[in-house]
């Protein structure tokens, strides 16, 4: 049929047409590259500088001198900026170029008193070692972000849970770089899918809180490029984020937003990032320095650490006029800054406010909590709670909902805040918790028992409800949040609450909301844990049918749980508790060696190792293969459900040389493979093949750049946990080096 061209249609795209004539960058069928160049071709200074320094807070802006922030400025950021978001910078309204309306973070968007949805931290969908749950919550939350108004995602945090006390690990994704890489790229590619630019932050080494504006981590090249920036490096590669955001600390001596060897080398250079380096908020220290060290835009204006203007107009033209900066470096900014947002569609498919089905985001968001909480004991198979007349549930608030990381990814939940009030209630707070009680919904999932709830508080009460029911579930809470490190053992009464009970009840469950890893002095006493993370806006459910039954879990480690402080690589965290500005310095002299790399290195054995995670049912991995082609490394597994419900199994690859001081690793063993799968019983194992990345064979060189393995035997190992790896095949390698600049 043919359909009806209305007048007025076919004059919209004669006049579009001319337009994309005139103004060529609106021509869609053309590349992005010649798009950016064209627009920045027809821009005057002041249009260029328009694009290179951001703002927030539009009460703060208003404040600014009128040599700083325009009058006109002023008035559009308080016209168009949105209130309570994390950042905005103008339109060029003279060119069709639109405004960069940016919000936080990666587990939805944040807008201080606007509810939307929240995933599971991006610590918990680690865990589920599938990055197709990454991405399904990377789609919802950039529909969700796009609905609100917003083009640009300040989201994708990567930095390694190098330090296990290090307040943000929440909102990372877990101590290895493979697993790092595939998460946390899987968000980008989500996120971008919906025609939005996304972050990945904090590059780099930004790997605690404590004095974050002003600590400066030494590390040497080699260890930094097979620990934080390899994580980086597959986080770009597999969710080609259209903006890095470099981080409030310094590295090596020199700050992260104008570190040469972070921007310029290694991020445009060798990797060939076409994009634009965003700065995280006051985390600018100079104007040519910054710009000509690999800066391209300064965000969050008048926020922040270090609050002066370096990138306002008046600032940069000097810099300009005196030539320290080069036109051609404004140029160079100006186009990274338009190429992500004509590559991934901001231009052509702009943000629109409109209606959010909230109850299919947060059936988005249940179903991550679901494939990401990890069973981490279970004796005697006490769970699921089959055929149980009476459950006492204790503590952690779990009559009203489950904990929420603070800061700047905190999203104000659908629904409010469950527990309004509780400390600390100004920054990194208000602590929140999402609306999703598990006490309710263990409620529905289990009708005809008894359940009773106790605060906790008092201790003798909880007691007396657990020794009347059948199985007392008790529920433990560690806030994290930015700007904070926290320590691993559990605050207030929790950890004598668990004991106690434990004592009363010798069916007690414990379920865990923490931002990382936690001290469980408790844990032989008690017969199952279940480690949920922050497990999002129905978390509540999310446990409540793992603890019943109607869900299996899967969820793994993404990070080792250490048996005590005395494990850990650092004693103390450098400028811990010190008032906010002193100078700290920390050496990050175990390297690369982090996590279970560290533990393997000592000889340790850590409370809970990476990559650990229970079932309902068991597995067996099987068929392992390991060839070598050309040097290159494939290895495939099957894996099949060897008991008797059905659920979903994790193959888990590891390659260790057979002298890993001979072959320069820092540990004995790497991740470097795995692969999630659904497998009935009975049903036919599910198999999976894969080339090894093979960096994740290598050492790195600085002294050449490249990348370098050493001739000889490696084992190639298979399991389900970085403990648990019961086969292994023999694969011997010959010696390689490549350049470290990507192709
Ligand atoms: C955080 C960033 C965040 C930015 C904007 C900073 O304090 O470190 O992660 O994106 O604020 O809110």
């Amino acid at each position: 049929m043919m359909k009806a061209i209305t007048l007025a249609a076919l004059m919209a795209c004669a006049s579009t047409g001319a337009l994309a004539q005139s103004q060529p960058w609106l021509d869609k069928t053309k590349p992005a590259d010649e798009r950016a160049k064209a627009a920045v071709a027809a821009m005057t200074t002041d249009e260029k500088l328009t694009l290179v320094f951001g703002f927030t807070d539009p009460d703060g802006v208003a404040k600014q001198p009128d040599d700083i922030v325009s009058p006109a400025v002023k008035a559009d950021v308080k016209a168009h900026a949105i209130r309570g978001a994390a950042g905005y910078l103008p339109a060029i309204p003279r060119l069709n170029i639109p405004a960069q309306w940016q919000t936080d973070a990666s587990i939805g968007v944040r807008v201080e008193g606007m509810q939307r949805t929240a995933l599971p931290s991006s610590l918990a969908t680690a865990a589920s070692f599938d990055p197709a749950v990454s991405e399904a919550g990377g789609k919802m939350i950039a529909q969700e972000a796009k609905a609100s108004g917003f083009n640009t995602f300040l989201a994708g945090g990567a930095n390694l849970a190098r330090e296990p006390r290090n307040g943000r690990n929440f909102e990372y994704v877990g101590e290895d770089p493979w697993l790092a890489g595939k998460m946390a790229g899987g968000l980008i590619d989500g996120i971008q899918s919906q025609h939005m630019v996304s972050t990945m932050k904090h590059f780099a080494v930004n790997d605690q809180e404590s004095q974050r504006t002003t600590v400066d981590a030494t590390i040497s090249p080699e260890a930094m490029h097979q620990s934080d920036l390899l994580a980086f490096e597959f986080v770009y590669e597999t969710g080609k984020p259209g903006s890095v955001m470099c981080s409030y600390n310094l590295v090596n001596g020199r700050w992260a937003c104008e570190n040469e060897y972070l921007l310029n080398k290694t991020l445009k250079l060798d990797w060939g990032f076409k994009g634009y380096v965003m700065s995280d908020w006051g985390a600018v220290h100079s104007t040519a320095d910054a710009a000509n060290y690999g800066l391209d835009q300064f965000t969050g204006f008048p926020c922040c650490g270090d609050r002066q203007p370096w990138f306002a107009p008046k600032v940069f033209k000097a810099a300009l006029d005196t030539g320290e900066i080069p036109m051609a470096r404004l140029d160079d900014m100006a186009k990274r800054i338009l190429w992500p947002l004509f590559s991934s569609g901001v231009f052509d498919d702009p943000a629109k406010v409109a209606p959010i089905d909230f109850k299919a985001d947060a059936d988005v968001s249940q179903k991550a909590a679901e494939e990401s909480l990890v069973l981490l004991k279970n004796d005697g198979n006490l769970l699921p709670l089959k055929g149980v007349k009476s459950v006492a549930m204790i503590g952690g608030h779990a009559d009203k909902g489950v904990m929420a990381g603070g800061g700047s990814s905190g999203v104000t939940p659908v629904g409010g805040n469950a527990v309004p009030g509780l400390e600390p209630r100004t920054w990194p707070g208000p602590v929140v918790f999402m609306p999703s009680s598990p006490v309710e919904a263990l409620k529905a999932e289990l009708p005809k028992a008894r359940i009773g709830y106790d605060s906790g508080d008092d201790i003798a009460s909880a007691v007396a409800l657990a020794k009347s029911s059948d199985v007392a579930i008790v529920f433990v809470t560690q806030f994290m949040g930015e700007g904070m490190d926290g320590t691993l053992e559990l605050k207030g009464n929790q950890d004598a609450l668990v004991a106690a009970v434990a004592a009363a009840n010798p069916k007690t469950i414990v379920v865990v909301e923490s931002g990382g890893a936690i001290l469980m002095p408790w844990k032989d006493k008690v017969s199952a844990v279940l480690e949920s993370f922050y497990p999002g806006i129905r978390g509540g459910s999310a446990i409540a049918r793992i603890l019943s039954g109607s869900v299996n879990p899967s969820g793994h480690l993404p990070i080792s749980f250490p048996a005590s402080n005395a494990q850990l690589a650092h004693d103390a965290i450098a400028g811990f508790g010190k008032p906010d500005g002193a100078p700290v310095h920390v050496t990050y002299d175990e390297g690369a060696a982090i996590g279970y790399k560290w533990y393997d290195v000592k000889g340790l054995k850590p409370l809970f190792a990476f990559g650990h995670g229970l079932s309902y049912t068991t597995f067996a991995v099987a068929d392992a293969k390991a060839t070598v082609d050309n040097g290159a490394v494939s290895v495939g597994a099957t894996i099949s459900n060897t008991g008797k419900v059905a659920g979903k199994g994790l193959i888990q690859v590891y390659v260790a040389p057979a002298d890993y001081k001979a072959a320069g690793w820092e540990a004995p063993k790497r991740l470097v493979a795995f692969h999630k799968d659904a497998v009935a019983p009975g049903a036919p194992a599910a198999a999976f093949s894969q080339k090894i990345d093979p960096r994740l064979l290598a050492t790195y060189e600085s002294a050449d750049n490249s990348w370098r393995i050493k001739a000889g035997t490696y084992h190639v190992l298979f399991g389900q946990a970085s403990d648990d790896l019961p086969v292994s095949i023999d694969v011997t390698l010959p010696d390689m080096v490549w350049s470290a600049v990507h192709k």
